[in-house]
């Protein structure tokens, strides 16, 4: 579907049909034709009420201009024209503070809204809608630039995009991506976008010094890959580099999950495919940052061959790891890719890391939620604006001085897992800090995207499956920090 703004007022533009948000319940705007109607129908317009009215040619949906609630009211105005013949509709601008804002939210809502992975069904119904025509016209008449408004279409449709291919590769299954299929994506895509594309197999990651990682892949028939990809715009202001996990499944090896905490384990690559979309996102929105991804891509499963909790195993920058349950994968995984990252890039500004890293960061935040930890407050802070104005839902989970030790081992350097069984999601972060070098604290950040990753129960603008969750926060954050000027919202 493709969203255009067309420099005509609405009742110019011919469509077969007309959305109309009515904002605040306010059902005598002068944009609402037919308020009787709509009561004697119930219609109250509150948030996430839909009424369509077909003789009229016109769809009523409740909304607000809050926050995210713009792209709410686009996906489910958007989803209320599943199952009918509308191919073209036609809408209006709303604007709270910021026209941009405002423009880029309505059209990110109605792609990710509209997005459904049917790529498995034998009969696929495909959503009628191919065009939404956004008019030249304000609700409450606030002026903007028509310039503006073409420039925040086409920006949106490309972060909606990228989001939507990161959810298709996540929902994905795991007979289909593994590893090298992961690493053969990234160089479709590096090639198409003229990236930059670097793929470790397994002997180069033995030479690379890389046994974290290639023990946890080590029971799989799919090999694990670390790849690399880079976008080198001229004269970067910064270098930016995100660390993904990419389990494309998480069996929880001989410490094997059971049964229905394996299902959706397909998810665990979400943090490796976020930041495939976000490097891809950077290039096509010509940010002035040089960007790199790095995937390490694993698939955790058990046999004769696989590595075993009691295992000591030796990572990357020679630090020795206890290995007390093999379900602890990503951290191991992440431990190799993050010194990789900084041997990689040495004079970095920033390093991101994504991860659906621990289940007790669901049970600390919810599933809507992102938690954010780090050594720096103030990039913990840049990390939470910037999640608030993409839409996304973040929190931070604090570091204090006795964590720490929850994670020592008696006979290793470091143990995989922590002796207690509270504050999992921030121990996990505390572990992977061990392997951020001490001119990096600061400059690093750890997102556990374990709850948003996956939506089992469709919320807001995301369907059943995967959400992409971490690729518009990272991307609203790059512009924040490199592109907009202060006080952008
Ligand atoms: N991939 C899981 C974390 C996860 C859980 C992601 C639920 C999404 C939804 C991770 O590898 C894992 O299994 N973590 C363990 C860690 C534990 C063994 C210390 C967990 O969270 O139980
Ligand atoms: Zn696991
Ligand atoms: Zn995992």
């Amino acid at each position: 579907m493709r969203c255009t703004f067309v420099e005509k007022p609405l009742d110019q533009i011919e469509a077969d049909i007309e959305i109309v948000f009515v904002i605040d319940k306010r059902l005598d705007h002068k944009w609402v034709a037919d308020k009787e109607l709509l009561e004697k129908l119930g219609f109250k317009g509150e948030v996430e009420e839909v009424c369509l009215l077909p003789e009229k040619g016109q769809l009523y949906v409740g909304a607000k201009l809050e926050h995210d609630e713009i792209r709410i009211a686009a996906a489910k105005a958007v989803r209320a024209l599943k199952n009918k013949d509308y191919k073209r509709a036609k809408v209006g601008v709303y604007i709270q503070n910021c026209p941009i804002t405002n423009i880029k939210a309505f059209v990110e809502g109605a792609l990710l809204g509209r997005y459904e992975f049917d790529k498995y069904k034998s009969k696929k119904k495909p959503h009628p809608l191919k065009e939404i025509l956004i008019a030249n016209e304000e609700y409450a008449d606030k002026p903007f630039s028509p310039e503006h408004a073409k420039k925040s279409v086409a920006e949106a449709q490309k972060v909606a995009q990228t989001v939507n291919f990161v959810r298709d590769l996540v929902n994905s299954p795991p007979n289909e991506i593994y590893p090298e299929r992961l690493a053969e994506i990234a160089q479709d895509v590096a090639q198409r976008y003229e990236l930059e594309c670097t793929i470790l197999d397994e002997q180069d990651l033995a030479k690379e010094g890389m046994e974290a990682m290639l023990a946890v892949g080590r029971a799989s028939v799919h090999k694990p890959r670390l790849i690399h990809l880079t976008y080198r715009p001229e004269n970067p202001k910064a270098k930016v580099v995100f660390v993904g996990k990419g389990l494309t499944y998480d069996s929880g090896g001989l410490s094997l999950k059971p049964s229905d905490y394996m299902v959706t384990m397909k998810a665990d690559k979400s943090g490796a495919c976020a930041a495939l979309g976000i490097v891809e996102a950077a290039k096509r929105l010509e940010l002035p940052v040089e960007v790199h991804a790095i995937l390490g891509a694993a698939e955790n499963m058990v046999d004769g061959n696989a590595y075993k909790p009691d295992d000591i195993i030796k990572a990357k920058n020679g630090k020795t790891i206890e290995v007390r349950n093999t379900d602890a994968e990503g951290r191991l995984v992440l431990a190799d890719a993050l010194c990789y990252a900084q041997e990689k890039v040495p004079d970095l500004d920033y390093i991101v890391d994504i991860a659906t890293l621990t289940g007790a960061c669901v049970v600390a935040l919810g599933e809507y939620t992102i938690g954010v930890m780090g050594e720096s407050q103030e990039l913990k802070e840049k990390i939470l604006a910037a999640a608030r104005s993409s839409g996304e839902l973040a929190a931070e989970l604090p570091f204090n001085r006795y964590l720490p030790k929850l994670l020592e081992s008696k006979q290793a350097d470091i143990s995989n897992i922590s002796s207690s069984r509270y504050g999992g999601a921030i121990t996990a972060a505390l572990f992977l800090k061990e392997f951020i070098e001490e001119k990096n604290h600061k400059r690093w950040v750890h997102l556990d995207i374990a709850g948003p990753a996956y939506v089992e129960k469709e919320w807001g603008y995301n369907p059943y499956g995967a959400s992409g969750a971490g690729v518009r926060l990272a991307i609203k954050w790059l512009q924040k920090e490199y592109v907009f000027s202060k006080n952008h919202p």
